[in-house]
């Protein structure tokens, strides 16, 4: 995902900021200013490239898809839960796309069901974020 309207530099100077929330209200007030968009670079591999190991980077100069804009416009907050009973396995995948042979896929999938089932069984408290801190 490669952002359209990149963070800048001097955004980061902001790290000293007393406001910790601040990369988390800059969001808000940023989408409620004009949409943040991300274009989906797909990299097509060719033989013989690595797929079990992400951190062996594939040769410079593949051919890249551009295969769409990711466009967020809308903020909304956790609270109706919308986000929170989700399994983010990341084996579930729609028909057309099939997982690599990278290993840790398979180990995030059992760990992501075990968090699930663990966070399923809590107690919910009421979100910290209403739908009003996202209005501001
Ligand atoms: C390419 C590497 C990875 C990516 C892109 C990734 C991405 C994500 C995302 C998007 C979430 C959901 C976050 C949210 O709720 O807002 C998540 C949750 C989680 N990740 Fe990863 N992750 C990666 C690697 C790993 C690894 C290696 C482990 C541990 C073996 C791991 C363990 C977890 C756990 C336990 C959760 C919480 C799952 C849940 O309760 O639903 N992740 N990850």
């Amino acid at each position: 995902m490669v952002p359209m309207d990149a963070l800048k530099l001097a955004d980061t100077a902001q790290s000293a900021n007393p406001n910790k929330n601040y990369l988390f209200d800059d969001l808000i007030a940023r989408i409620h200013r004009a949409p943040a968009q991300w274009r989906l670079i797909v990299t097509v591999g060719q033989p013989g490239d690595p797929t079990d190991d992400a951190t062996i980077p594939w040769p410079e100069g593949r051919e890249q898809v551009d295969a769409g804009t990711l466009t967020l416009d809308e903020v909304e907050s956790e609270a109706p839960g919308n986000c929170r009973d989700v399994n983010f396995d990341p084996l579930l995948l729609p028909v057309g796309i099939a997982p690599s042979d990278d290993p840790l896929l398979s180990a995030r999938s059992a760990v992501y069901s075990q968090s699930f089932t663990r966070r399923a069984g809590e107690k919910k408290e009421p979100s910290a974020i209403t739908p009003s801190d996202v209005r501001k």
